[in-house]
């Protein structure tokens, strides 16, 4: 079920695989110990403490095996038993691979299931997410964007309640669309798993107004309009249920802008619900868990709590965070009461699947997992967020820049019988539905490529592609 055309490897010195096993990978694994070894130190109980040393020396001894090259192993049963066989099936089918000649997808994918199961196999640490603290830290530190974007989206949110112009002009309500869209779109370009390069200030300088109006040019493929007709004719059809789907990505900002753009399609009446897509393990550092969304609503809902507590970085450096303005506290605030008012309407829902963290491409998603399918099938539109799930969407291969979007998605494609639209900002080798010469136009820029034969531009989240696929 997979595409013929050749996937990404980490063997391949001129991809961004074989950068990401070598540096990248290693600096995570680091993260990962380093906040465990946080959380054994303020751990009370004996057993607990014993525990957390262990999974320290596992994650430990997994960074000595990505940075020596040495093979795959296969992973051991933490009660999934399923997904686990698949996986080492897999593994097998491959060969046993090593670090450094493996597919990349699969062996990203490895890495963290691998992780997930030295924490499913312990008694107290079952539950404990690495990267949460990672993640509501970059949220704190969003703080600009996240109160520009709560300010106006208020005003928004008011302005369709006096049914104002907006719901009016149809130029203007073409432009707020796009304007949302592309607020969610931009909000991946921050994912922390790229964040061993970039620092806070870059991040927030990614993420304000101005910033986002610069970057429209840096969008090249934008089939916005053909997903508002698609939303458009539903609504003036009259039909009653209209759901768009979102398969997540990163929590913290990210979540909080998808979040934004799931209360405006229902507050328009651009749909009447929402589904939310979360993974069920700590996965890629930043992707959504469940937690990460009452995380996020917990936080909006006691603002001082979350802006006016010094982290812990912030009190090692003698730091008092700036004191939040009434007006923000309260623009927060409103959003937490319309999500969760959707919440409990049943119009925004979170939706669980485990097969969001199998190793496949989703070429495999039909034939593996038809359940799903026939889920994401009613959907006016199911959106997928970020990087991650565009290179499942493709296999993660090296397509000819110019193959049209819907037949790099295989099965996925026309005949699936669902609407994909992919939000994603490049962090990858992959890319398709380029118009001819654009990738070679792109790699002659500064630090695109050049004679060194890689992609170098489509791997830092300064270019975006917004790609359409219609199944029905
Ligand atoms: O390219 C770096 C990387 O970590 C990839 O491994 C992965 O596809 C991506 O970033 C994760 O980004 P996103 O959160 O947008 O899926
Ligand atoms: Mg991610």
């Amino acid at each position: 079920y997979d595409t013929k055309t050749p996937q990404s490897v980490t063997s391949d010195p001129k991809s961004f695989a074989s950068d990401s096993v070598r540096k990248r990978w290693p600096v995570i694994l680091t993260g990962a110990i380093d906040d465990v070894y946080r959380a054994v130190l303020r751990a009370t109980d004996p057993e607990a403490q014993a525990e957390g040393k262990r999974i320290i020396e596992q994650i430990g001894a997994l960074k000595y095996e990505v940075e020596h090259d040495r093979k795959l192993t296969p992973i051991p049963d933490d009660g999934f038993s399923d997904e686990i066989k698949a996986y080492n099936k897999e593994l097998e089918d491959l060969g046993t691979p090593n670090w450094f000649d493996v597919p990349w997808l699969f062996s990203e994918c490895y890495m963290y299931r691998r992780i997930s199961t030295f924490f499913a196999l312990t008694k107290h640490w079952k539950n404990y997410d690495i990267f949460a603290r990672q993640k509501l830290d970059t949220f704190r530190s969003s703080r600009p964007a996240v109160l520009e974007l709560a300010s106006k989206y208020k005003e928004l949110v008011e302005q369709l309640r006096a049914d104002k112009d907006v719901t009016h002009n149809p130029e203007a309500e073409k432009l707020l669309f796009a304007e949302m869209f592309e607020i969610c779109l931009w909000g991946n370009a921050t994912d922390l798993s790229l964040l061993a390069n970039l620092t806070y200030e870059d991040i927030q300088k990614l993420q304000g107004a101005e910033a986002r109006k610069a970057a429209e040019k840096n969008i090249l493929v934008n089939d916005l309009p053909r997903a508002y007709d698609i939303l458009k004719k539903a609504q003036a059809e009259g039909k009653k249920e209209r759901v768009v789907d979102i398969v997540l990505d990163n929590a913290g900002f990210e979540l909080y802008v998808d979040l934004i753009l799931a209360g405006y399609l229902l507050s328009c009446g651009l749909a009447t619900q929402v589904v939310l897509r979360p993974k069920s393990i700590p996965w890629f550092v930043s992707d959504v868990l469940p937690s990460d969304f009452a995380a996020l609503l917990s936080a909006i809902a006691n603002p001082r709590g979350l802006y006016e507590t010094a982290s812990d970085d912030e009190k090692l450096q003698d730091k008092t965070p700036e004191p939040l303005p009434k007006s923000a506290e309260q623009d927060l605030q409103f959003l937490f009461q319309e999500w969760a008012g959707f919440h409990a309407e049943g119009q925004l829902i979170l939706r669980p699947n485990r097969y969001w963290t199998a190793a496949g491409s989703f070429w495999r998603l039909p034939h593996e997992n038809p359940d799903l399918l026939e889920e994401l099938k009613p959907a006016e539109l199911v959106i997928f967020k970020g990087d991650l799930n565009y290179r499942k969407l493709t296999g993660d291969a090296w397509w000819d820049p110019t193959t049209p979007f819907s037949e790099a998605l295989g099965p996925m494609g026309p005949s699936s019988g669902v609407n994909v639209l992919s939000l994603r900002t490049c962090k990858a080798d992959v890319v398709v539905d380029l118009p001819a010469g654009k990738d070679e136009e792109l790699r002659a820029t500064e630090g695109g490529g050049g004679d060194s034969g890689s992609r170098r531009w489509a791997w830092h989240g300064k270019w975006a592609v917004v790609c359409l696929s219609e199944g029905h």
